[in-house]
């Protein structure tokens, strides 16, 4: 049976229908409304009724950039977003007579890896999403875990800098602050206008302007070979890898599955990654190092993701 994915993005909501490989038959988009509740949910209500004019679905899954709660129905908090303790699975469900059930975006992004992309063949698997924010999701022993309020893969929330730099959740030195597409920026643009000759270059492309600098400029520059966006990757992967290594001496998968924006630049970013994780790994020489992969299922991920976990309970 086939069922329908929605990813809520901060400045798009992508929803699809998803057949049971994961493969989206059918999908369409609707501007984000900037951050009024009730208007995002009528602009994912009125694409789940587009969608379901010429197909048949079992189910609603929708993902989104928060703490989800274990009943997998309401947003509890969101860092970079205004929701809180919104019902979403409720007032959704009223709209449309299908089950829905809301799971966090890295979550139903892992879970598209770890079904039908990079993560096909493992049984435990790390997935991190490089994006505006970062996220993670953990399956173990092939189960997606949710913890005992819902809230287990925050990745982004580990505190790994002391007094460090401010974070969208009210605390300091989040993982997030250094690796994210978000944190990539700010570097950027920081770097763009100090005296340092590396990074004259990149200004230069964004025509003086540092504030014109985002992500994909960066990651272009870098794949072209500019030696100051290649730096910055480098520390980006540099956090990245060093994350990775904690969350192994907890965890201890076999694959990082890394997706978002950030992830298109590949090796430039995962190569660093594999090496600050290779010597901050507790045991290393003792114990296989786990691989790092770019994630496969691509843009989708969330929709796939969310629609494969809202059709496993329908
Ligand atoms: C949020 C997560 C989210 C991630 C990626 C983080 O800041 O805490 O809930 O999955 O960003 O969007
Ligand atoms: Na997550
Ligand atoms: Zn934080």
């Amino acid at each position: 049976m086939h069922s329908i994915g929605v990813d809520i993005g901060g400045t798009k909501i992508a929803a699809g229908v998803v057949d049971e490989e994961g493969r989206i038959v059918a999908s369409t988009r609707r501007v984000t409304p900037a951050t009024d509740q009730d208007l995002i949910q009528s602009a994912v209500v009125d694409a789940v009724h587009e969608l379901r004019e010429d197909h048949e679905v079992a189910a609603v899954g929708i993902g989104a950039a928060g703490f989800v709660g274990a009943d997998r129905r309401t947003i509890v908090f969101a860092a970079n977003l205004a929701w809180r303790d919104a019902a979403i699975a409720d007032d959704i469900e009223g709209r449309i007579d299908l089950p829905v059930v809301v799971e966090n975006d890295a979550n139903a992004a892992g879970w598209a890896e770890f079904r039908f992309g990079a993560a096909q063949d493992a049984a435990d698997m790390l997935m991190l999403t490089v994006g505006t924010g970062l996220g993670g999701a953990l399956v173990l022993d092939g189960r997606l875990v949710r913890g005992s309020g819902g809230f287990a893969g925050e990745v982004a929330h580990m505190n790994l800098v002391p007094e460090g730099q401010w974070c969208g959740c009210g605390r300091r030195g989040c993982l997030e602050q250094y690796t994210s597409g978000t944190a990539l920026v700010r570097a950027a643009r920081a770097r763009a206008v100090s005296s340092e000759p590396l990074y004259a270059p990149l200004l230069k492309r964004a025509g003086g302007d540092a504030s014109a600098i985002d992500g994909p400029m960066v990651t272009h520059a870098a794949q072209e070979g500019d030696e100051g966006a290649l730096a910055l990757l480098a520390e980006l992967g540099h956090w990245l890898g060093y994350g990775a290594a904690s969350l192994s001496a907890v965890l201890d998968p076999e694959i990082f599955v890394v997706g978002g924006g950030v992830s298109s630049a590949g090796d430039l970013l995962l190569d660093p990654a594999r090496t600050a994780y290779a010597s901050e790994l507790v045991a290393r020489g003792h114990r296989p190092l786990a691989r790092f992969a770019v994630a496969r299922t691509g843009n989708g991920a969330g929709m796939i993701g969310a629609a494969d976990l809202a059709r496993q309970d329908a």
